[in-house]
């Protein structure tokens, strides 16, 4: 079967980026990683992902409207003839009109055991609602914000003492593991969903 041609969407650091493109780098992989977006020029994740030979693209959104920022981004993927999408720490909410257009092509990894913490600080948040297991998920991306089909769940306990920083250190690492895991499975067709227990 061919491999599917994956493009690494981040914001930021690209540490879950790292994994995905060296997890595809191994030997048999159904995908290969052929291109690294940012919505940053100055994303730390850029320098490690050419570090690892794959190719960056930088697509601004600052200062210009979300559907020209999302043209620029749509033919930047189609033309590295890219077949899935992954959103690894990648801060901008895509339009409704771009995801239908990857639909079930798009997934992102996201802090928090979904359905619960949708959004932002969810670190905080879960500490604010005294959880006593926290998470991370990977979902398909549909047109409401962490809302699509989840494809793998991590999860950490929940600590006396805990701060959200320290809820961040413990899941990442986790992370790290889940979303190369759930790729692999999808790119190789299958919906089965992963389950990771710190
Ligand atoms: C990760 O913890 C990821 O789950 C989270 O940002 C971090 C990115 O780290 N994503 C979101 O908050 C998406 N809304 P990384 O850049 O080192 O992979």
């Amino acid at each position: 079967m061919k491999r599917k041609r994956i493009a690494v969407l981040i914001s930021g650091s690209g540490s879950n980026m790292m994994r995905l493109v060296e997890s595809c780098q191994t030997a048999g992989h159904p995908a290969e990683a052929v291109l690294v977006v940012s919505n940053k020029a100055e994303a730390a994740g850029l320098a490690k992902a050419e570090a690892l030979g794959v190719k960056t693209a930088v697509v601004d959104h600052r200062g210009r409207e979300k559907a020209d920022f999302e043209a620029e981004l749509d033919a930047t993927l189609r033309a590295a003839d890219v077949d899935i999408i992954c959103l690894a720490g990648f801060m901008r909410v895509l339009s409704a009109a771009f995801v239908k257009d990857w639909a079930e092509r798009i997934l992102n990894i996201h802090p928090s055991l979904l359905p619960l913490f949708k959004g932002l600080d969810t670190h905080q948040r879960a500490l604010d609602a005294g959880m006593a297991v926290h998470g991370a998920t990977v979902h398909l991306v549909t047109a409401d914000l962490d809302a699509g089909p989840i494809l793998g769940q991590a999860v950490i306990p929940v600590r006396d003492g805990d701060s959200a920083a320290d809820l961040a250190a413990r899941l990442l690492p986790l992370e790290h593991q889940l979303y190369p895991e759930v790729l692999e499975r999808f790119a190789s067709g299958s919906r089965g969903r992963v389950a990771l227990f710190a």
